[in-house]
C-alpha cells in the first residue's frame, strides 16, 4: 500500500501522470477510483492518460458509460468508465464487454458493481481533506500494479 497527498488539482494530475508513466508498458491494468464526487477522480484521469501518451483531452464519460482514448503513436489504449449513472446492473454486468483489447481500464464508481470486479486491480482511494487537499491511497492486488505502487 501507499499512500500520497496531494494540494491542488495539478499535483493531483502530475500524481496520475507518474502512475500513467510506470504502467505503460503493462498489458493490461484496472485501476478503480473511489472517492467522493470531487474528490479528483477525472482529474487524477487525465494525469495518468498523459502518462501513457495521449493527447487527446479526457472529459468524464458520464453519459456514455465509457470512452476509449488512443495514444498518439496508437501503441496505448486508455478505457476511462464512469458507472455514476448506472442504476440497475442486475446481475449480468461485465467489465469485459466494454473492453475490446488490452490497455489501462480506469474506472470511476467502481463498486456499483462490486460483485463484478476482476480480481486483479489497483485501488485508489481518494479522500477529501479539505478544499484542495486530497489523500491518495493506493493498493495493489496481483501481479501487474505491484511495480508501479512500489516505486511511485
Ligand atoms: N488536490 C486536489 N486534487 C484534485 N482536485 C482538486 C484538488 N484540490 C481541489 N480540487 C478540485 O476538485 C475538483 C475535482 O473534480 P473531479 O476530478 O472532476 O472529481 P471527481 O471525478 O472525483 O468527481 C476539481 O474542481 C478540482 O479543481
Ligand atoms: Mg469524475
Amino acid at each position: 500500500m501507499k499512500i500520497k497527498n496531494t494540494y491542488s488539482a495539478e499535483e493531483t494530475e502530475l500524481l496520475g501522470y507518474e502512475l500513467g508513466l510506470l504502467l505503460k508498458d503493462e498489458r493490461k491494468v484496472v485501476i478503480l477510483l473511489d472517492g467522493e464526487l470531487g474528490a479528483g477522480k477525472t482529474t487524477f484521469t487525465k494525469g495518468i492518460a498523459k502518462g501513457i501518451g495521449i493527447t487527446q483531452i479526457v472529459n468524464s464519460p458520464t453519459f456514455t458509460i465509457m470512452k476509449k482514448y488512443l495514444s498518439a503513436d496508437r501503441m496505448k489504449t486508455m478505457y476511462h468508465l464512469d458507472l455514476y449513472r448506472l442504476d440497475h446492473v442486475g446481475n449480468d454486468f461485465d467489465l469485459e464487454e466494454y473492453i475490446d483489447g488490452l490497455g489501462i481500464i480506469v474506472v470511476e464508481w467502481p463498486f456499483k458493481v462490486e460483485e463484478f470486479l476482476p480480481t486483479d486491480y489497483l485501488l485508489v482511494k481518494i479522500e477529501k481533506i479539505s478544499d484542495t487537499e486530497r489523500k491518495f491511497i493506493m493498493q495493489c492486488e496481483g501481479i501487474p500494479c505491484k511495480r508501479a505502487v512500489q516505486f511511485i
